[in-house]
């Protein structure tokens, strides 16, 4: 087998092994070397997304919600359960399951693409005149070279400084999505994206949940109305959040924990838990690729330096994912990782980073893309907005979820979508055509005229558009 190659990733989550592939795809001899053991040190490629993020998150919020159904929707619709039971062993059972097809199906794609995968940790050991020298460091110890690199190296969970996580009491995601019995009470702190689906997943099952956010305001990156909904029905089903904390002292005993707080008035607060998660954000992960031995820059909080195409300080090395700077979500690492590859082709690779969705798999869904209200007024531009309820759209009114609604913002004289956002049903799906309405920077009377098939949801997205202009029809 070769050594030398045209372009070596190193980390194979999505921005890494989306990279490889495409690199292979343009002809480029490629390797991927990724560090994930599975339970059985084998290989385990698809990193954080894969096997402790999207991927194991959306099976149990799934599971979960199928739980949460069967014991309060299903009655409604005349379906009688009885005697319904959890077996969780099962249920995390089938989350590994998912993980490992995915895993699998990594692999497959690497052999398919001829990309060849190592399994170890990638270091920079040298530049040389053929490349870089890459040291792999797995079941051997081998040396490789390529002309060139991209890192890929991804994120690690954010710990609180008096509260490192231990994975059995204080839990950071990879323990969250592994709890071997539901607990009574569970503590999050944090309510981000992760608070709130993992909270979800454990209220759904069963546990009491409390959130303990230290900003004032719930879900400030997301549109104010649409996150003040979302609050309330959050906050309905029975999670308990509470904003403007400042945690204190945090205590291991054998079987709890217990947090010291204040609340948002600034008095004192002591809370018990049997499991605590801590959810406050994800750090760039450089550990063990010796950057400083080759001089690969990092920024003042520790991600990989990029310009706007994604290179690095040093020629012919490239970085993407959460390892550099902007959203560390999965899209945005393989759209990255697409681009990179294209442009070592010397092609015109492109991530619009204005129209990158995001999505909070909650029930109802939070989805969104573009600029929320608030940005728009903030940056004195003139708007109009257009709103529709799932409340008045028949599909959700037929699916028993009417929560939540779908909001259009257009510039008030081109009329050209500015921002769409959505909680309710689906919303996950629905946003997909707002970011191809934005990419084709589509007017909200375009999306208005267009034919949407009945009933459906996304008939609330073509009322919201109406809305803009004041003329929804169903409500
Ligand atoms: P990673 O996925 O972190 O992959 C990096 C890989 O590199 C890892 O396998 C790591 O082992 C490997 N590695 C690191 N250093 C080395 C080295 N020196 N040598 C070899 N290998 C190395 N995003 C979404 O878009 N949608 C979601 O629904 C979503 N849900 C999430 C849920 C949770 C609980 C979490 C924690 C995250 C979630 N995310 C989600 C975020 C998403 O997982 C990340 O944005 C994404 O994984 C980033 O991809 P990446 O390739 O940059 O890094
Ligand atoms: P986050 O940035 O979404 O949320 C962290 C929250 O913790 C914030 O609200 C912050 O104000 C709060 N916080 C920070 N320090 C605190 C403290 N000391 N005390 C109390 N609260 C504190 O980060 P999270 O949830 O850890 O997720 C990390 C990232 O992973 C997300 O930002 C997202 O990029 C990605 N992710 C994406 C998902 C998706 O796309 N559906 C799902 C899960 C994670």
């Amino acid at each position: 087998m070769s050594k030398n190659f045209d372009v070596i990733v190193i980390g194979g989550g999505p921005g890494g092994y989306i990279a490889a592939i495409r690199a292979a795809q343009l002809g480029f001899s490629t390797a991927c070397i990724d560090e994930w053991k599975n339970a059985k040190n084998g290989p385990a490629p698809g990193g954080t997304c894969t096997n402790v993020g999207c991927i194991p998150s959306k099976a149990l919020l799934q599971s979960s919600e199928h739980f949460e159904h069967a014991g309060h929707a299903f009655a409604d619709h005349g379906i009688e359960v009885k005697g319904l039971g959890l077996n969780l062993e099962r249920m995390l059972g089938r989350k590994d399951t998912v993980v490992k097809q995915n895993n699998d199906g990594i692999l497959y794609l690497f052999k398919k693409n001829k990309v060849t995968f190592f399994h170890g940790r990638g270091s920079f050991v040298k530049a040389g005149a053929d490349g870089y020298e890459i040291k792999v460091a797995g079941a051997t110890e081998e040396s490789i070279t390529g002309k060139h690199i991209v890192v890929a190296t991804g994120s690690n969970p954010r710990a609180l400084g008096n509260a490192p996580f231990d994975e059995k009491l204080i839990l950071s995601n990879s323990g969250a999505l592994s709890i071997d019995a539901v607990p009574k009470k569970l503590g999050v702190i944090g309510a981000g994206v992760i608070g709130l689906e993992m909270g979800s997943v454990w209220r759904r099952l069963g546990a009491e949940v409390s959130v303990l956010e230290a900003l004032p305001t719930f879900l400030g990156a997301v549109d104010e109305q649409i996150a003040k909904e979302a609050h309330k029905l959050f906050v309905k089903q029975g999670l308990s959040i509470s904003l403007g904390v400042k945690i204190g002292s945090i205590t291991s005993g054998k079987k709890d924990v217990t947090v010291e707080y204040t609340d948002d008035k600034g008095a004192p607060q002591k809370a018990v838990f049997d499991k605590l998660i801590v959810s406050i954000g994800r750090v760039p992960n450089t550990i063990g690729l010796n950057a400083e031995g080759v001089g690969l820059q990092l920024d003042e909080r520790g991600f990989v330096a990029v310009d706007a195409d994604c290179k690095t300080n040093l020629p012919n090395v490239w970085a993407v994912g959460d390892v550099v700077r902007g959203p560390m979500l999965a899209h945005k690492a393989e759209e990255e990782g697409v681009a990179v590859a294209e442009r070592i082709a010397g092609q015109h690779g492109h991530v619009n980073f204005n129209t990158i969705p995001w999505v909070i798999y909650t029930s109802p869904e939070i989805a969104w893309v573009g600029k929320t209200e608030q940005q728009l007024k903030a940056e004195g531009v003139a708007y109009k907005a257009g709103t529709f309820p799932f409340m008045a759209n028949g599909r959700a009114r037929a699916l028993g979820d009417t929560s939540g609604m779908v909001k259009f913002l257009a510039d008030a004289k081109s009329d050209e979508i500015l921002g769409v956002h959505i909680v309710g049903p689906m919303a996950s799906e629905l946003i997909s055509e707002a970011v191809v309405a934005m990419e084709f920077r589509a007017s909200s009377e375009d999306i208005a005229r267009i034919c949407h098939a009945h009933p459906s949801l996304s008939e609330a997205t073509k009322e919201a558009a109406l809305a803009v202009d004041k003329r929804s029809l169903n409500f």
